[in-house]
């Protein structure tokens, strides 16, 4: 068979090596699994990133430098270029030029979560998903804007049929069903220390997701681009499935987005401490990118200037507004513009010679990762702008601690407490329930205050608090 010859050709005879034993329907997924697979790009993984044959690009820690980025002002409404951008943001959003993009095909297990990580429940009074709450978000843009907006959310393997049959059962959360689109990311062949592709299965190979930097090549694959253009899309606005706070479409960042005429543009925060896990966004030889935390040595971490700031203090957040062209170059330009690859050693559940199923205490193999944020450095003007935590950012990552349900749920009250306050309405010093504010009734303090002042409440502080929209 030919498929057998070309993994014979390229070493990897061993994935068919209980072909004898399989049914006819097991023979023909492990096909079609070999025949997603690209073995020149793979033999070329195995000898950089697990062989570590040749030239390995190492990056010189000594030339890095901390990436410029946009602060924010104390108070934007004054700002005349924070409003300049705003105003250029709104009329994209009302000329329906901005698609909200969710990559949501990770798998959570830091959560200790089974599910799709966007069905986590997580407001602090009504549980509501992940996906509801984006969900809402994005309809009350709608409503603000007139404007249709399209939703694509990118899935994996494993949680596709899940998070779709999630809002199915929901209703779509009000979205019209059309709206809103699935599409999965690409999967990688995991391998052992050898470059040998692993089985999991006698007829089933290990495969994973390729990473949200795979949402490039997917979005292209799944005809989501060609969509996005028909639609009239200029500008895709991207976050990660885990962060409840976030603006999925923020008008002030799709404005200095445009009007900068950046192609790839992110949001930052000065991180919290030393060894936060963000990325750092990074200059290196007058190139903007992003070094991951796992990657950046202790003593950049620790760095500060002058003023006692830390100095690589940028950390990336994980939104970013991408240009729909630049996205189409990434996803179809060749070599030139290919996102690398990053190796992670993972425990690999793997059939042994026997064909029994073995589950490894220890990493086995490797699995290869594209990162989206390394677009970054091909972008032309890649622009980063400064945010707020409590408007942008409190992800739910750890089942406790650091970005866990507990602080993100804290995080949510303290917004809704400031936007109380914004109003005149004071939250008793004692007051320890819980409050949530619908994203139907407002998504930020302006919009609270306008909505507030068309609706005002009387507000009961014995016990949880939720204003609907
Ligand atoms: C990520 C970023 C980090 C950033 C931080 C902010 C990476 C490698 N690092 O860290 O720079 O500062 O978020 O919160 O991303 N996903 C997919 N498909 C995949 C893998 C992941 O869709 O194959 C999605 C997940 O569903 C999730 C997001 O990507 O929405 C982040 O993945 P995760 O592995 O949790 O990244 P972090 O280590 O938290």
């Amino acid at each position: 068979m030919e498929i057998q010859q070309l993994f014979e050709s390229h070493g990897q005879n061993q994935v068919f090596r209980f072909w004898k034993e399989l049914s006819e329907q097991e023979r023909s997924q492990l096909v079609s699994q070999a025949e997603e697979i690209d073995l020149r790009e793979l033999d070329n993984l195995v000898d950089t990133l697990v062989k570590r044959k040749g030239e390995t690009a190492h990056l010189d820690y000594s030339k890095l430098q901390p990436a410029p980025y946009l602060p924010i002002p104390e108070d934007r409404s004054k700002d005349a270029q924070w409003q300049e951008a705003k105003r250029i943001g709104e009329e994209a959003l009302r000329a329906g030029k901005v698609a909200a993009f969710t990559v949501a095909g990770g798998q959570g297990t830091r959560l200790g979560y089974d599910g799709p990580k966007g069905t986590f429940p997580v407001t602090p009074v009504k549980s509501k998903s992940l996906f509801q709450v984006f969900a809402e978000k994005i309809q009350a843009a709608r409503v603000c804007y007139q404007s249709s907006i399209p939703w694509f959310i990118m899935t994996s393997d494993i949680n596709h049929q899940a998070t779709v049959s999630f809002f199915e059962e929901n209703d779509y959360f009000g979205l019209e069903a059309g709206s809103v689109s699935f599409f999965r990311q690409g999967r990688m062949p995991a391998v052992d220390f050898e470059g040998k592709i692993i089985l999991d299965g006698k007829g089933s190979i290990a495969m994973s997701p390729d990473g949200h930097g795979g949402a490039l090549r997917a979005l292209d694959r799944s005809g989501s681009l060609d969509a996005m253009q028909k639609a009239g899309i200029e500008a895709i606005s991207y976050f990660q499935v885990d962060n409840p706070l976030v603006q999925p479409v923020d008008p002030y960042f799709i404005g200095f987005h445009l009007k900068t005429g950046s192609t790839m543009s992110s949001k930052m925060l000065p991180k919290a401490y030393e060894k936060e896990k963000l990325g750092h966004f990074c200059v290196l030889d007058g190139t903007t990118q992003i070094v991951e935390y796992s990657d950046m040595p202790d003593e950049l971490c620790a760095l500060r200037d002058e003023d006692g700031q830390l100095s690589f203090r940028a950390g990336s957040i994980a939104i970013h507004v991408i240009s729909l062209s630049f996205a189409r170059d990434l996803a179809t330009g060749g070599s030139d513009l290919s996102l690398p690859f990053h190796r992670a050693d993972k425990k690999i559940p793997f059939v042994d010679e026997a064909g029994e199923i073995q589950k490894p205490d220890t990493p086995n193999g490797v699995k290869f990762e594209m990162f989206v944020f390394d677009a970054i450095p091909f972008a032309n003007n890649p622009l980063i702008i400064e945010t707020t935590r409590l408007n942008d950012f409190s992800p739910v990552k750890n089942a406790e601690g650091v970005d866990s349900p507990e602080s993100c749920k804290a995080d949510q009250v303290a917004l809704y407490k400031s936007w109380l306050e914004a109003v005149g309405v004071s939250v008793p010093d004692d007051f320890a329930h819980s409050i949530e504010i619908s994203p139907l009734f407002a998504t930020d303090s302006d919009s609270f205050v306008m909505a507030w002042s068309r609706k005002p409440q009387r507000l009961d502080f014995s016990g949880d608090i939720y204003i609907s929209g």
